[in-house]
């Protein structure tokens, strides 16, 4: 063990806050102009009868589900991998001149990539799998990218210095071999250029699977990149960054190790809720089911176990607009992975699938807990990485509550909305006829999608806020790290 404190380097780290920064701005930005798009259908068409072809709801639904899930979560998943590995693991970078290399190039290859998946879903390339829409040129780069991140855990773990291997860590690990796995199942496909001797388009390609074992296959990976994007890294950041900032040590050992486990084990089996009613076998529907359940107890485990990290220091969350957006994280976490089970329950799902509520539910946790915890961690690191106080605290509280408005108007509007909208598709006469048409639950949804719209709108100025509070931070005055207001009392 070494005496003098380690100098880390966070070079890398930097780059990735920046890539948070902005991908969260474009594909928050994205996604408000789609949901004005669903309120008022002329938005489509707004910028331009040229540009609609670009700007239409169905161009632009994939760039944003690509831009937050794949851009801005895991910039802002690597932005704290190459700080809090570092820290936790005793090491600093710029002790291997290779582990230096691999986190650049980790770096700029993956923002070549973003300017690919942005160019090739504008321009409607697309394999149309949810959640994996690029085309196979770009699956070789994601796994390029991926295949970097993995030598970068491996490495650093390997030069430690800490013998003991810190929850987040355990984290990240089981990120990154599920993602390898899943994406690359899922992946699998036969571009139909080569295949055909020189016909058609050579990005074009068409899956390895078909018909119900392509449903099966896809919700399987669909569902787990749920788990594995918007969980698992996630959680790895709450367990460095909650006791970080709140000087409490982590309420449970044994429950973070009983939880961790339990996800590992129930999460793959879940995905089966996403086909519910569909033509895949009853028996993997049911397990479907039956597992989403018992993902409430894991689930609870880890949020109850942050929950309680505060235990004795509940005034911090009046205190600090920080503690505030990582106990309302977990707040969130614990709401949508409640809501989530009874949405799998079959005759819950009867009413509940294609409709808003499943919308409402993403949003809950997406915006409730994955972006407010990468902020958080955002909030966190920038003061140490750029050694510089935080710029404004009180601005940070302002964002705080704007964001937490969008979000309520948000899910509530989607609640209302997604209900409504399964029970008027259900409704029919004494003779079976259906009493609505489609257009019919249309017209009642205007008002919800507005709503949405605007709760949405307010959570975008929030990131702004957000984001001008982070550059003003590192344009001011430098300090050292124990000289910071909000240093924390624990160790690394
Ligand atoms: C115990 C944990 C959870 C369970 C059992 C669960 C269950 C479900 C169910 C039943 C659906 C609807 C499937 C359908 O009928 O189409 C769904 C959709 C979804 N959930 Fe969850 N959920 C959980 C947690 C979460 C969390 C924490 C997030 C995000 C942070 C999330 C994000 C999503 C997304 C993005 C979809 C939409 C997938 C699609 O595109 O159709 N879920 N979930
Ligand atoms: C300013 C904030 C946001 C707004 C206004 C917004 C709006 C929307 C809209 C309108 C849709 C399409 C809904 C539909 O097809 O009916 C959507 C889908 C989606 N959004 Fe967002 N979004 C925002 C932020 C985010 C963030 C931060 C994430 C993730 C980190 C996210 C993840 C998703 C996902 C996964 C879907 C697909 C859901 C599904 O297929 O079931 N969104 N969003």
């Amino acid at each position: 063990m070494e005496n003098r404190p380690l100098e880390y380097d966070y070079s890398v780290t930097k780059l990735f806050m920046w890539s948070t920064i902005a991908l969260g701005i474009v594909g928050m930005l994205v996604g408000v102009i789609i949901a004005w798009e669903l309120a008022f259908p002329a938005v489509n068409t707004m910028f331009g009868s040229t540009l609609a072809e670009y700007t239409n709801f169905s161009r632009l639904r994939p760039l944003h589900t690509n831009a937050v899930a794949y851009g801005f979560t895991l910039s802002g998943v690597w932005a704290s991998w190459y700080y809090i590995g570092q820290r936790v693991l005793k090491v600093s970078m710029a002790e291997s001149k290779f582990l230096m290399f691999i986190g650049k190039a980790h770096f700029y290859i993956y923002a070549v990539a973003v300017v690919g998946v942005v160019v090739s879903l504008l321009l409607g390339y697309t394999t149309s799998k949810e959640y994996a829409e690029l085309e196979w040129p770009m699956d070789i780069g994601i796994v390029v990218i991926w295949v970097l991140w993995g030598i970068s855990i491996a490495g650093l773990i390997g030069i430690r210095r800490e013998k003991a291997i810190y929850i987040s860590i355990w984290y990240f690990i089981a990120t990154f071999l599920a993602i390898a796995m899943l994406y690359i199942f899922n992946n699998l496909e036969i571009p139909t250029y080569f295949a055909s001797g020189g016909i058609g388009n050579w990005f074009h390609s068409v899956s390895m699977y078909s018909g119900s074992n392509d449903a099966m296959v896809q919700w399987w990976f669909g569902h787990n990149a749920v788990a594995f994007v918007f969980t698992t890294p996630i959680i790895a950041l709450i367990y460095y960054f909650l006791p970080k900032e709140s000087g409490q040590a982590v309420y449970s050992y044994k429950l973070s190790l009983l939880s961790f486990w339990g996800l590992m084990f129930v999460y793959l089996w879940a995905g089966g809720h996403h086909v519910l009613y569909s033509t895949v076998p009853d028996w993997v529907q049911t397990m479907g089911s039956v597992f989403s359940i018992v993902l409430i107890l894991p689930s609870w485990g880890s949020a109850i176990n942050m929950l309680l990290t505060m235990k004795g220091e509940w005034q911090q969350v009046a205190s600090s607009p920080l503690i505030k957006f990582m106990v309302l994280g977990s707040t969130f976490y614990m709401f949508s992975t409640l809501e989530g089970p009874i949405q799998a329950i079959k005759s819950v799902n009867a009413i509940a699938h294609f409709t808003d509520w499943i919308i409402g539910h993403v949003h809950d946790g997406v915006l409730g807990w994955v972006a407010f915890m990468i902020m958080a961690a955002l909030y966190h690191m920038a003061p140490r990485v750029f050694k510089r106080e935080i710029y404004s605290k009180s601005l940070m509280s302002t964002q705080f509550w704007i964001q937490t408005l969008g979000i309520v108007l948000y899910f509530t509007s989607m609640w209302i909305a997604g209900i409504t909208q399964g029970m008027m598709w259900r409704a029919h006469d004494e003779f079976g006829n259906l009493a609505y048409s489609f257009i019919d639950t249309v017209t009642v949804l205007h008002p919800y999608y507005t709503l949405r719209a605007i709760g949405g709108t307010l959570y975008l100025i929030g990131f702004i806020m957000f984001a001008y509070n982070i550059f003003k931070t590192m344009s001011a005055r430098p300090v050292e790290e124990d000289e910071l207001v909000n240093a924390s009392p624990m160790g690394a």
